[in-house]
């Protein structure tokens, strides 16, 4: 077999991280000594690739963001101890954000921080939620409440993992893919444009060069912002009302941040003078993702009003000056509120 694999370096504000591309999970005994680690990985992953794990200490959780909340981390922290895992074992999260998030949470606080690295096998956990060193855990309603920001040591990509991905999973990749392109970069999302889900999941060349400019996009924004002062922010686009949807709707995270791009959009054309917004709708449906919401404007708003980004009676909202251009654009509370309940009655009236 010929050997793919490249080795870049990302540096960030103390520390720098190894990321392989294109490589293989067995390169994983030669980045870590097997006898030192401990894998973290669901039970989808571990059961879809069990054979990978083989003669490695693994700790398997169950799936789903419902888990990703203290007590599995303590649960985690009781099996490192049955592992005698001291300050010298590396911890690997192998999985989609969930494990990412928990592995890199509970790697920062055991002993007060051990080292651990990454094999994401989500799309989304791919180009978006293993890179940048956010980690943490939801409490109650409030999605990562608990956390810190500390990078991995090392990410490796093993594109093989994504044979096993259910279709939903391939659409909330998508839409952080979508998210990096519209607040970054025009041309990828040209690309976008011009292809559909299903072209590229037949194309692994076109798959993979997607992947690696999205490694490369959004730990271009951390690396200027790793603690989120001000341009990280961008990366919450859609995200705003997207996490609002989200807790009141049944919808994928997903979902809910595409519909949150349309309303950010449309805000855009309103607010800022955008044009063309509609290829922005044109590109969510090519990759099956929602595009209208009915929803009830003012529950919404109540709800989207406790979002972190409000600063007193306003609220930073991530807006595009042209697809390509994020800007962080303060709104006052009370004319969002008019805008949500425009917008939600012209979507009605559009059904
Ligand atoms: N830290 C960050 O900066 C950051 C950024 C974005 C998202 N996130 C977090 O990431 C999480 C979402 O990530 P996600 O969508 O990967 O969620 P996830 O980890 O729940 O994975 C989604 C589903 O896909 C399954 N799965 C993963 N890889 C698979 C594979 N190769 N084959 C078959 N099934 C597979 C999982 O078992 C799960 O059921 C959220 O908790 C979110 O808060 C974090
Ligand atoms: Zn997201």
């Amino acid at each position: 077999m010929i050997d793919s694999m490249r080795k870049i370096k990302q540096q960030f504000s103390n520390t720098s991280v190894d990321v392989y591309l294109d490589g293989t999970f067995n390169h994983l005994s030669k980045l870590v000594d097997k006898k030192n680690a401990v894998i973290i990985t669901d039970e989808n992953i571990f059961s879809l690739h069990r054979s990978k794990f083989r003669n490695w200490n693994v700790i398997t959780l169950k799936p789903g963001e419902a888990f990703k909340i203290q007590l599995t981390a303590d649960a985690i922290i009781e099996q490192l101890i049955g592992f005698e895992a001291d300050r010298s074992t590396t911890l690997i999260g192998v999985g989609g954000g969930v494990v990412t998030d928990l592995t890199g949470y509970v790697a920062s606080i055991y002993m007060r921080g051990i080292r651990f690295g990454f094999v994401p096998t989500s799309l989304l956990a791919m180009v978006d939620a293993s890179i940048g060193g956010k980690n943490g855990v939801d409490v109650g309603a409030y999605k990562n409440l608990v956390g810190s920001i500390r990078q991995p040591s090392f990410l490796l990509y093993d594109y093989s993992f994504l044979k096993t991905l259910p279709d939903i999973e391939w659409s909330n990749g998508f839409a952080e893919i979508i998210k990096h392109a519209c607040i970054l970069d025009h041309s990828s999302f040209k690309l976008l444009l011009n292809n559909s889900l299903q072209s590229i999941k037949k194309d692994k060349k076109l798959l993979t060069s997607i992947i690696e400019k999205n490694v490369l996009l959004k730990s271009s924004v951390v690396k200027k912002d790793e603690f989120e002062k001000g341009d990280r922010k961008l990366l919450n686009f859609g995200h705003t009302l997207g996490h609002a949807l989200e807790t009141q709707y049944e919808l994928t995270h997903g979902q809910a941040v595409a519909l949150g791009m349309v309303f950010a959009a449309w805000l855009s054309e309103q607010m800022l003078g955008l044009k063309k917004s509609v290829e922005i709708i044109q590109v969510l449906s090519q990759y099956k993702l929602p595009t209208i919401a009915s929803f009830d404007a003012e529950r919404v708003f109540n709800i989207l009003t406790m979002d972190k980004k409000r600063v007193s009676d306003k609220m930073n909202f991530v807006l595009l000056e042209k697809i390509g251009k994020g800007v962080i654009h303060p709104i006052k509370l009370d004319k969002l509120e008019k805008y949500v309940s425009t917008y939600s009655n012209l979507n009605k009236v559009g059904k």
